[in-house]
C-alpha cells in the first residue's frame, strides 16, 4: 500500500428516527441556524416540517436559505455567504443531497473569508487560514458520500468551470441519515446516485497499486452491494434493507476510507464535471455514459485488475478467455448494467446535442495524474464523439 494520513471528523447518526433523536441536542450551543435546502422536495415528503419542527421547539432563530439548485453555482454560493454574514448565522444546517450539502460547505467558507474565495480556493487550491461556520447536515438522497467529505462541487458559469476538492475543514461537524428520507426520492434520481456511488468506487479501484491491498478487498464487496441493493431499491422503492445499505454504500465511497494507500483516478469525474459546467446535466446520468467507453479505451493498461473487476464484482466465470477478452467482459457487463436500471447510454439522451461544443469541452478537462493510462485532450474528445449518439 502507499503511505496515508487518514482522519475524518464527521460524527455520523444514522437509521430511522435519527433526526428526531438527535437533531435538537445538536444545535444545542447555537442561536441562529441557517436552515438550507433545494428545489422544494423537502417540503413535500414532510422532511421541512420535521425539522422546522424541532428547530422551533429549541427555540432557534431560523434563517431559510433555499433555492440550492443541482449543480450549485458560485453566484449561489455569494448569496448564501452574504445572508449568514447579515444575519450572523452561527451554524448552517444543510438538508438535500450532494448539491446542497456542497453548496452549504462552500457557503460555510465564503462567508468567512474576506480575499476571493473563488480564486484562493476553487482556481487555486491551497490552505485557506479561515475557519468555516460550524455545520451539519441531513442527508435525503444517497450518492455523493458528500457527508462525510471536505468535497464542495461548485460551478462557476462565469468561467465555465465545474470543480472541488476534499478540504478537510469542510467536513461537516455531523450528518443525519435517516435512510426513510430517501423513499421520495424519484427512481431516475435514485439510479444516478447509485451509479454516482458505483463511479466513486470504480474511480478509486482502477488505479494502482495493484498488487494486494485491502482497499481493494473493501471496493469488491462494496461494487457487490450496490449493485444488489440498487436492483432492490428499484423493484420496492420502500424496502428499508436496499435503502439504508445504498446510503452507507454512498458515505464509504467517499469518506476517503477506500482511498487510503490508492492512487485514485477521477478522470472520468474530471470529464462529466466539465460537461456539467458547459450543459448542466445531471451528474450521476453523465457518468453512467461515460464509464464504459472510458473503460474501453483503458482495459489493456489495467488488465489485472480489470480482470479481477469481472470475475469478483460480475461472477463471470472463465471459460477459455484469453485476460483480455475476460476484462472486455466485465466492462460490457457494466455497460449491460447502465441499461438494465434505465440510466442515458449517450450525450444526446443526457441532453447534450450541440457536437460542435465537444472540442472545446475535452479542451477544458482537467487529465488526472492516477489513470491507468494518462488521457490526452485529443483521446478526451475520441470518448466523447464515441458517447455522443
Ligand atoms: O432540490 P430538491 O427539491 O431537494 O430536489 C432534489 C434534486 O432535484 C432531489 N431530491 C433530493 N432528495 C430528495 C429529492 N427528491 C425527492 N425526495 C428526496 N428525499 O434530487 C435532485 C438531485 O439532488 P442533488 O443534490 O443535485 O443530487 P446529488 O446528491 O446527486 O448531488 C449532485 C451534486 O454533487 C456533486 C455533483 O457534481 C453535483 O453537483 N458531487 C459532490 C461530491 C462530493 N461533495 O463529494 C462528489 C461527487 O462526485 C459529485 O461531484
Ligand atoms: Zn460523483
Amino acid at each position: 500500500m502507499n503511505n496515508f494520513i487518514f482522519e475524518n471528523r464527521t460524527k455520523v447518526y444514522f437509521g430511522e428516527g435519527c433526526v428526531k433523536e438527535y437533531l435538537a441536542c445538536l444545535v444545542k450551543s447555537c442561536e441562529t441556524v441557517m436552515f438550507a435546502y433545494g428545489g422544494g422536495s423537502i417540503k413535500k415528503n414532510g422532511v421541512y416540517d420535521e425539522v422546522t419542527g424541532i428547530l422551533q421547539k429549541a427555540g432557534k432563530r431560523i434563517v431559510e436559505f433555499s433555492g440550492i439548485m443541482a449543480n450549485p453555482t458560485y453566484a449561489k454560493v455569494q448569496e448564501g455567504a452574504a445572508l449568514a454574514r447579515k444575519e450572523s448565522v452561527d451554524m448552517i444546517l444543510g438538508v438535500g443531497g450532494g448539491s446542497v450539502m456542497d453548496c452549504c460547505k462552500a457557503v460555510s467558507l465564503a462567508a468567512r473569508y474576506d480575499g476571493d474565495i473563488w480564486e484562493d480556493f476553487w482556481a487555486r487550491p491551497g490552505v485557506i487560514e479561515a475557519e468555516p461556520l460550524p455545520l451539519g447536515v441531513i442527508v435525503t438522497v444517497a450518492g455523493t458520500g458528500s457527508e462525510c467529505n471536505g468535497g464542495a462541487v461548485i460551478t462557476n458559469e462565469q468561467k465555465k468551470v465545474k470543480t472541488g476538492r476534499d478540504y478537510p475543514k469542510l467536513n461537516p461537524r455531523f450528518a443525519l441519515m435517516d435512510p426513510t428520507y430517501t423513499y421520495s426520492v424519484p427512481v431516475r434520481q435514485m439510479v444516478s446516485g447509485g451509479f454516482d456511488i458505483l463511479s466513486h468506487i470504480m474511480e478509486t479501484y482502477f488505479s494502482e497499486p495493484n498488487t494486494d491491498n485491502v482497499s481493494d478487498d473493501i471496493m469488491e464487496a462494496l461494487m457487490r452491494s450496490v449493485i444488489r441493493n440498487l436492483r432492490a431499491a428499484i423493484q420496492n422503492p420502500r424496502d428499508y434493507t436496499a435503502r439504508s445499505n445504498l446510503m452507507w454504500d454512498s458515505t464509504m465511497g467517499e469518506n476517503r476510507l477506500i482511498k487510503m494507500g490508492k492512487k485514485c483516478d477521477f478522470q472520468c469525474h474530471n470529464m462529466e464535471h466539465q460537461l456539467g459546467a458547459y450543459t448542466d446535466c445531471n451528474h450521476g446520468c453523465g457518468l453512467a455514459v461515460l464509464h464504459p467507453v472510458y473503460y474501453r479505451h483503458i482495459y489493456k493498461d489495467g488488465l489485472p485488475k480489470f480482470v479481477r473487476f469481472a470475475q469478483n464484482v460480475w461472477g463471470i466465470a472463465r471459460r477459455g478467455q484469453t485476460d483480455e477478452e475476460l476484462a472486455l467482459a466485465g466492462v460490457e457487463a457494466l455497460a449491460d448494467f447502465v441499461q438494465e436500471i434505465g440510466l442515458p447510454t449517450t450525450l444526446q439522451e443526457l441532453g447534450v446535442t450541440d457536437r460542435t461544443m465537444l472540442r472545446e469541452i475535452a479542451d477544458s478537462c482537467a487529465i488526472s495524474a492516477g489513470s491507468y493510462r494518462k488521457m490526452s485532450h485529443e483521446e478526451i474528445l475520441e470518448i466523447f464523439s464515441e458517447c455522443f449518439a
